[in-house]
């Protein structure tokens, strides 16, 4: 589920002491009591197999909510999310990571972490770079200037160049984007389906 929807609608002003690095966070956590009231998808048992807990969260608290992270709300029915997702009004996207602690870096990532009006424009300015004919004239010649760092320097939303930290932003961004979803995808893939053709159940349908 993409982080963006785990919103956090308000600081509970919670310190956690656990807040040292990413790892003291994965490896010192109190256990859950109430997945309900107290979710923690770093927590053992969501790792190793959260379905039983999103089907348990949907028939008893459709959306949950953690003290941990800063506070978080969970929704776990797909019309719930997609209910979030669409009112861009009432639930902003500036903040995305779920963590115990704020960013080292407070610098946003456009579009992920833009709403309306402004999301439309960061988008836009990426979707020339993206488009399938501009991907093959960047594999036949790839002259200096012709980079998407150079691309981003030189675009013009109403008239205006980009800042640095939108640039900046933005690359990270598709950086992350680009690295995380297709290497675990994949990886996923490579892992799961050897397993699942040994059970004989042959290739999974698209059912
Ligand atoms: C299997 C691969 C991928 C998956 C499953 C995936 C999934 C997603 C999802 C679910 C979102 C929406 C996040 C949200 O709003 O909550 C998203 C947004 C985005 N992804 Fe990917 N992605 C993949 C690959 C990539 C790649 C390769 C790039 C670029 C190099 C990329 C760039 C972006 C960007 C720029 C956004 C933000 C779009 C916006 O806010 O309008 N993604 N992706």
């Amino acid at each position: 589920m993409g982080m963006r929807r785990l919103l956090r609608r308000r600081s509970l002003g919670r310190k956690s002491s656990l807040n040292a690095c990413w790892g003291a966070e994965l490896s010192i956590r109190p256990p859950v009591e109430d997945w309900a009231t107290d979710f923690d998808h770093l927590d053992q048992r969501w790792i190793e197999d959260p379905f039983p807990i999103w089907a348990e969260l949907r028939s008893s608290c459709p959306v949950a909510h953690t003290n941990r992270f800063q506070g978080v709300y969970l929704p776990t029915r797909y019309k719930d999310i997609r209910e979030v997702a669409h009112d861009t009004q009432a639930f902003s996207s500036r903040r995305l990571q779920v963590r115990a602690t704020p960013p080292p870096i407070k610098s946003p990532a456009p579009p992920i972490t833009s709403d309306p009006p402004h999301h439309r424009l960061a988008r836009i300015v990426l979707l020339p770079p993206f488009a399938p004919a501009a991907i093959v004239v960047q594999r036949r010649r790839c002259a200096p200037s012709e980079d998407l760092i150079s691309y981003l320097v030189a675009a013009r939303v109403d008239g205006q160049p980009l800042t640095d930290n939108h640039i900046l932003g933005t690359l990270r961004l598709l950086l992350i984007a680009g690295i995380d979803t297709t290497g675990v995808g994949s990886g996923l893939a490579y892992g799961i389906l050897p397993r699942h053709l040994k059970t004989g159940a042959g290739w999974p349908s698209r059912q």
